[in-house]
């Protein structure tokens, strides 16, 4: 394991990695990034499906071709709007394109809210969210983990982790929810019918794909082509930065495996934290009851 080391930079009061962020280019993106009507913004709070995402929408984009997913790395496909590269990969990009954020709406680019583009939101059981982060801090080099899972689901119950805490993140957005513009979607849900989440995607953004295609999509998104696929599953990053002989990125790809790692007491709390946190919301998830 390559020495940890962790380092931050702070905007809007969120914390964020400052190996691919500056407080220059988060602003940039809040304050200065020219948003396109035809634009695609696929978002997330980190470990929610972002990477599943990028691989749905490209193969939407590509009509089924798995070609550009399977020969371009997905960063360089649908990059963050808040990474210091965005100049580079976004700027003179031909339209339409498809864009990833980890921002609130509270700091997402401001001209998006006068614009036609559309933002597709993806949001996962945040006991999943906290152990998919677990694992991957865990290998990562840049980033705050505990070894004991008990306090790591404090670091992420406080959001002292990156990206504020999921509950501001994901209520920041439900805000938008009954906007044209903007699609709701659950992790679980993805995974219990993908093809009838793709098909919904595509009437979200006007795509009629023939049968034939959205299978395609369906099968080239799926988690074991994903895993064996390079440019998806974070092996071209060096090993000093991402362990995989630690934990993988395409790990498990299920939901509830929160069961096998919080304990009844560490549920119980959480249950009662995400209640003052979610309680009262007309939105309702699959996870409500716990
Ligand atoms: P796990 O760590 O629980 O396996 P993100 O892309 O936002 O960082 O999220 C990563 C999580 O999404 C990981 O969860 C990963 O396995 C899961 N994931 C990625 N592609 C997936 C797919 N095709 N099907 C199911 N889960 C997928």
């Amino acid at each position: 394991m390559a020495e940890r080391i962790v380092e931050s930079i702070q905007y809007g009061g969120i914390t964020f990695p400052s190996i691919v962020h500056s407080e220059e280019s988060v602003c940039y993106a809040h304050r200065n990034f020219e948003v396109r009507d035809s634009d695609v913004f696929n978002v997330t709070y980190p470990k929610s499906g972002t990477t599943w995402m990028q691989e749905i929408l490209t193969l939407i984009y590509s009509n089924g071709d798995p070609t550009f997913s399977q020969s371009t790395p997905c960063w360089e496909r649908m990059p963050w709007v808040e990474h210091k590269t965005t100049v580079q990969y976004l700027e003179n990009r031909p339209s339409p394109r498809l864009i990833t954020s980890h921002l609130p709406a509270t700091i997402f680019p401001e001209k998006f809210f006068s614009s036609q583009a559309k933002v597709i939101y993806t949001v996962r059981d945040p006991r999943d969210v906290c152990v998919s982060l677990y694992h991957y801090t865990k290998m990562t080099s840049f980033l705050e983990y505990r070894e004991d899972f008990g306090e790591f689901i404090e670091l992420f119950s406080a959001g002292k982790i990156l990206f504020g805490t999921w509950f501001d993140h994901v209520k920041s957005w439900l805000a938008y929810k009954n906007e044209k513009k903007f699609l709701l979607l659950v992790y679980d849900e993805l995974l219990k019918d993908l093809r009838g989440s793709v098909l919904h995607i595509c009437e979200f953004l006007g795509k009629n794909l023939d049968p034939a295609v959205v299978d395609s999509v369906v099968e080239n998104a799926s988690f074991g082509v994903m895993k064996n696929n390079k440019m998806v599953n974070y092996t071209l990053v060096s090993e000093h930065l991402l362990d995989q002989k630690i934990s993988t990125f395409l790990r498990k790809g299920i939901s509830g495996d929160w069961k096998n790692h919080f304990t009844k007491e560490q549920s119980a709390a959480f249950y009662q934290l995400y209640q003052e946190n979610m309680n009262g919301l007309e939105t309702k998830f699959p996870w409500d009851e716990f």
